[in-house]
């Protein structure tokens, strides 16, 4: 198991790196984290609640304003050569690979009125990619921020927000929510973010896990996802779908008062999927309320009923999340659930700070007596939302 993160973004190095690429350093760094979502999951699209947190793990973006128009991306991770393009003639519907990202937010500032002049800009992270934990967004996040500051567009960070998850729908072609842009943009230490994606409210709800003695474990499986397949686009239409046979806006305006109605008028798939929505929104304000109240050791149980709505009714789990999630609480967790989109990724796991090593290890063993891919366990704290860095 890994305690913290094992690449740490350093200032001076991404600095140097911008200089040996551009050859003129930058006009400054922005940094915004990936994020764990406590619980609410597939809730932010049904214009529901949800309760992530920002995570001590970031993308940070070296940006530095031309005037030509032109835009060129380089990165730690991608080609030797920058991606180079005319702001003018950009074609949305022709970016690929991670540059679609960071030209989807510059493409999705000009829809929004920003003007952009070009820029030069390099980026390097430590979010783990493909985990379920935002990378995505942290890159998205981390580029608005720094062109909204450079251009003096002043726009909000919930605004801000939305232009990166508009990037992701409209350049990306990923059909996700507004969940992982909120939790980079607006998190906090020591607190996770109740966001109502119906208007975009939001507050920061106390989470010290230091204090309580806790520690949350992300379990890594290694099982790839992507959001631009099938799987979470299926269950969104299904959701719609749902909602426009139950004459609502969204699966929002139900509560468990309904679900005997929406069990009569859906069939049996349909149905599991709304009750879902339905129970995990509850759970999402049960779990507030328990923070405030009690504390992160009474979560627990909700964490698990979360799970487990979303293995037998979403069915959004796999083999290697359950298992993550059946052998952490097999071993002293006290709450356990997969996070974000599904269908591999991570899951977490709130484990009093004395039996971390041991869950993070009865993981690993479990993992290897299955035959399954080594997962990677290491810990999170609820950190800051996306800023200057310097
Ligand atoms: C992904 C999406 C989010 C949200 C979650 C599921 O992380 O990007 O918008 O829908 O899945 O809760």
């Amino acid at each position: 198991m890994t305690s913290e993160s094992t690449e740490t973004v350093s200032g001076v190095a991404l600095t140097r790196a911008f200089h040996d690429r551009f050859g003129v350093g930058p006009d400054g760094l922005w940094r915004a984290p990936g994020r764990v979502n406590l619980i609410g999951e597939h809730t932010d699209y049904n214009e529901g609640l949800v309760l992530p947190f920002a995570i001590d793990r970031a993308t940070t973006v070296a940006v530095r304003l031309r005037t030509d128009r032109t835009v060129r991306l380089a990165s730690a991770f991608g080609a030797a050569d920058p991606v180079e393009f005319d702001l003018d003639t950009f074609n949305p519907d022709s970016a690929t690979g991670w540059s679609a990202y960071p030209a989807g937010v510059a493409w999705e500032l000009r829809q929004a009125g920003v003007s952009l002049p070009g820029f030069d800009l390099y980026v390097s992270s430590d979010v783990p990619v493909g985990a379920g934990l935002s990378s995505s967004a942290a890159l998205e996040c981390a580029v608005a921020l720094a062109l909204s500051d450079l251009c003096g567009a002043g726009l909000a960070h919930a605004q801000l927000a939305e232009v990166g998850r508009r990037a992701e729908n409209n350049v990306v072609g990923a059909p996700t929510g507004i969940m992982d842009q909120y939790a980079s943009m607006l998190g906090a230490a020591d607190s996770a973010v109740f966001v109502d994606c119906r208007d975009g409210s939001s507050r920061h709800i106390p989470l010290d896990l230091n204090n309580a003695g806790l520690v949350c474990l992300v379990i890594d499986t290694k099982v790839s996802h992507a959001h631009a397949d099938g799987g979470y686009a299926s269950r969104r239409n299904s959701c719609v779908r749902a909602a426009a046979n139950l004459g609502v806006k969204a699966l929002r305006d139900l509560t468990v008062i309904d679900l005997p109605r929406a069990e009569r008028t859906l069939d049996e798939e349909a149905f599991r999927r709304v009750r879902h929505i339905v129970t995990e929104n509850q759970r999402v304000v049960r779990t507030a309320e328990l923070l405030v109240s009690e504390g992160p050791y009474a979560i627990g149980e909700i964490l698990n009923a979360s799970h487990h709505s979303m293995r037998d009714d979403f069915e959004i789990s796999c083999p290697e999340l359950d298992l993550a999630v059946e052998a952490a609480r097999a071993n002293g967790a006290l709450g356990s659930r997969m996070t974000g989109g599904g269908f591999g990724g991570s899951a977490i796991a709130f484990v009093p700070a004395t039996d971390a090593e041991k869950v993070g290890y009865s993981v690993e063993t479990a993992f290897a007596a299955r035959g399954y891919q080594r997962p990677d366990v290491f810990a999170v704290l609820p950190s800051d939302g996306a800023k200057q860095q310097s």
